[in-house]
């Protein structure tokens, strides 16, 4: 596909909520000329908490939505859905290359701590198929890896509750449970979308040595590089244009989806679809 046409089609880019637009923010700083369409299933929202068979099943009604609406490639912003549902996914859109948050942020790990020992926090169901575990050990097999499911940082971040005595105390409560036994991270991966709103919250709980990973980045430049090489890049002297889909409450969207996105978002900007 490197007819231009085909190139001006948006990036897809789904998640469980409004956590993934720290994913879309990412892609559009780095690929400011591509269009880009969200979709956050926020009628579905926590996916952290539920079974796979519910997860593989929502997020392929999800990829299916953003298919419809013709894009070049599918960003599963979401970690749980990454962890879960990312290979039916590719089947789904293939030839459509897909990609996850969860090989970007072990990458980045490993990358930044070869034969280093690794802290992943994430949702219940992204720990309970230890996805990043596998992905930091077919990487990196000296790597040493602990994952620390942190339900209540989800909620602490929507509410945004980031910062002050509340967040620290719920931070120490996990990482005291994740460290015990002496386990000492030399990387702290983010592993949900929702976490990196706590960054310097989680920083300031754990040693000044230990590096905080992010997969945001990582992963929009894994974006980058495969636009490049498919040949699919935009470039346009016009920004490229963005557009958010959710399944849910656009007035919640806006207002928690602001955060997330680092800049203010209005109701009248988001759509309301069906999945
Ligand atoms: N988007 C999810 C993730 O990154 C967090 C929120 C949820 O549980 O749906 O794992």
């Amino acid at each position: 596909m490197s007819d231009s046409k085909d190139n001006d089609l948006p990036i897809g880019i789904f998640d469980s909520g409004v956590g993934g637009l720290t994913v879309l923010k990412a892609i559009n700083a780095e690929l400011p000329d591509e269009n880009l369409v969200y979709l956050g299933d926020t009628a579905r929202l926590p996916y952290g908490t539920k079974s796979p068979a519910s997860i593989a099943r929502y997020a392929t009604q999800a990829t299916e939505k953003l298919k419809m609406q013709g894009i070049k490639l599918l960003v599963v912003a979401c970690n749980t859905a990454s962890a879960v549902a990312l290979d039916a996914l590719r089947a789904q859109m293939s030839p459509l290359p897909v990609i996850g948050v969860v090989e970007p942020g072990a990458t980045a790990a490993v990358g930044a701590r070869p034969g280093g020992s690794h802290l992943v926090l994430a949702t219940e169901a992204t720990v309970a198929l230890g996805a990043y575990r596998r992905a930091i050990k077919t990487l990196d097999p000296a790597a040493t890896v602990r994952e620390q499911a942190c339900e209540l940082l989800v909620a602490l971040a929507e509410e945004g509750w980031t910062e002050g005595d509340i967040a620290s105390k719920v931070i120490r409560r996990y990482l005291d449970e994740a460290t015990e036994g002496d386990f000492r991270p030399e990387s702290i991966i983010l592993g949900c979308t929702h976490f990196p709103l706590l960054k310097d919250s989680i920083q300031a709980a754990a040693s000044d040595e230990v590096l905080i990973v992010d997969s945001a980045n990582t992963t929009a430049a894994v974006v980058s590089d495969t636009l490049r090489s498919d040949r699919t890049l935009r470039v346009s002297d016009k920004a490229g244009t963005l557009r958010f889909l959710a399944t849910d409450g656009v007035t919640r969207f806006a207002r928690i989806g602001g955060r997330f996105l680092g800049q203010p978002l209005s109701d009248t900007e988001i759509e309301l679809v069906d999945l």
